[in-house]
């Protein structure tokens, strides 16, 4: 069926502009300036389905490339499924997911894949590729990275966090990333000192500091520092590309800032959470409240100016992505395991819903260019994951995965209005300037006003390419 979207304002990464945009079946086929026939041909005569985007901007479908859909997690599973997380992420302007298949120590990477797989077939919304968690690095897992790659897995990620559970050690960052650099494989870092924060985490609680606030106050800012740090240096040593997941401290975007003006092939991603949520304000909510702000790289103080920094690195490319690192956890009966131990809450925020509308908000409050916007949120991900020109921009011959955005919409995020499996909203009560209006994945329309039109299982698997920043 042909679509036309009519008199839009088309926003790419090269800026905005007034056009129509044509969609033959499940791709775009051409962007029309409004009245354009100067082929002679009327290109719209057997468009079935017009919509009209007068005064809206018309910009390509989210790609978020960090969730984690039903995770297994600190003693419970995240509590979005496929099924739920990926509608949800529809509902907020989303059209790609990126998730990660988990590797444990032990377990054989394919049959990790292959679990993951299982969970995703026939369930999503929109579609959806992974990335490989490799939990266990050992000769094995190294040759099936070489593997994963050949099959559209182009993208590993480490964690020098979470000993005993994730976590990787030099040595074996240091092959795993001697392994990507020889595929063209990116290695995504989970960039905290997890062995310092373990004897942090010990003492506290050994001296009675076991409220939430105190999940944050044990991962100080040097830990991410450091441990970006390192993850820099290694990657230089072995050539392998690096994108350092979930960046919040703003110590630790300069080192990798430094990094990039060197010249070295480093890159950044961090969240709407640190952009907007705070230890002082979230994390020390009164009671056990903050338990629903804990998650690692944990939040930052407001006070020492973390999100300043975030936004002016976002600005200049030092951090190229906002992901959602979307791990959401309800309060009941999982956040609630850490009640009297902060370190047995689950780690994890909801946001997967959220996050192209909180990153609009950046436009409206001056900190970043529409233009900046949809390369955050869309064209750079599907860049440094080998899913564009497929993905990531509205031109002729990539998927029709297009977001109607209506800058005049008011919306107000709550627990009573989201779609997530989710039983609080961490960003409850903040106000929204803009709102998705109609979202269209490979050609149909998924999301219409408050209507959803989708259905389970339209989302397909992506196998991937490598990165595109790849040197
Ligand atoms: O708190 C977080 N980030 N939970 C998800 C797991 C991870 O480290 O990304
Ligand atoms: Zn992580
Ligand atoms: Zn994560």
């Amino acid at each position: 069926m042909a679509t036309l979207i009519k008199n839009g304002t088309v926003v790419n990464p090269t800026g905005a502009t007034v056009a129509d945009v044509l969609i033959d079946g499940e791709q775009i086929v051409a962007l029309l300036a409004p009245g354009d026939n100067r082929f002679g041909v009327d290109l719209t005569a057997s468009v079935e389905n017009v919509i009209d985007a007068t005064g809206k901007y018309v910009i390509p479908g989210g790609v978020d490339v960090h969730t984690h859909m039903e995770l297994p997690f600190g003693g419970t599973n995240a509590s979005d499924t496929f099924e739920t997380g990926s509608r949800a992420a529809a509902w907020g302007g989303t059209t790609t997911i990126v998730d990660f298949a988990v590797q444990r120590t032990g377990e054989r990477v394919q049959d990790a894949l292959a679990a993951w797989h299982a969970k995703a077939a026939g369930e999503c919304a929109i579609d959806y590729g992974f990335h490989q968690i490799i939990g266990g690095v050992d000769d094995e897992s190294l040759k099936a990275m070489d593997e994963l790659v050949a099959e559209g897995i182009t993208s590993f990620k480490l964690f020098m966090a979470y000993p005993g559970v994730f976590y990787s050690d030099d040595g074996q960052i240091l092959r795993a990333m001697q392994t990507a650099a020889g595929n063209g494989s990116t290695i995504m870092m989970h960039a905290e000192n997890g062995i310092a924060i373990d004897v942090l985490v010990a003492q506290a609680i050994a001296r009675g500091d076991t409220d939430p606030r105190y999940h944050g106050l044990t991962r100080p800012w040097e830990t991410e520092q450091e441990a970006t740090h390192r993850a820099i240096m290694l990657a230089r040593l072995t050539g392998a590309p690096l994108y350092i997941v979930h960046m919040s401290a703003k110590q630790a975007v300069d080192t990798l800032a430094a990094a990039r003006n060197e010249g070295h092939n480093v890159f950044g991603e961090t969240c709407p959470q640190y952009l907007y949520l705070s230890l002082e304000e979230h994390l020390s909510a009164p009671g056990f409240d903050g338990a629903k702000y804990v998650c690692s790289t944990p939040l930052r103080s407001r006070e020492e100016g973390h999100q300043q920094e975030l936004w002016k690195y976002l600005r200049t490319n030092d951090l190229s992505v906002v992901s959602t690192d979307h791990c959401p956890f309800c309060m009941k009966e999982q956040k609630e395991l850490g009640l009297g131990n902060f370190a047995k809450i689950p780690n994890g925020i909801g946001t997967v819903e959220h996050r192209v509308d909180l990153l609009y908000q950046g436009v409206v409050d001056g900190h970043i260019s529409l233009a900046r916007w949809v390369e955050l949120c869309s064209t750079t991900p599907a860049r440094m994951f080998g899913l564009y020109p497929r993905k990531g921009a509205l031109f002729p011959g990539a998927d029709a995965d297009v977001v109607i955005y209506d800058p005049n919409k008011r919306n107000r995020i709550s627990v009573e209005t989201h779609h997530m499996n989710l039983d609080y909203s961490a960003y409850e009560g903040i106000e929204i300037a803009g709102g998705v209006d109609t979202v269209l994945s490979r050609g149909s329309v998924i999301i219409s006003g408050n209507q959803y039109l989708g259905r389970k299982g339209h989302g397909q698997y992506l196998r991937r390419g490598l990165s595109q920043y790849l040197i």
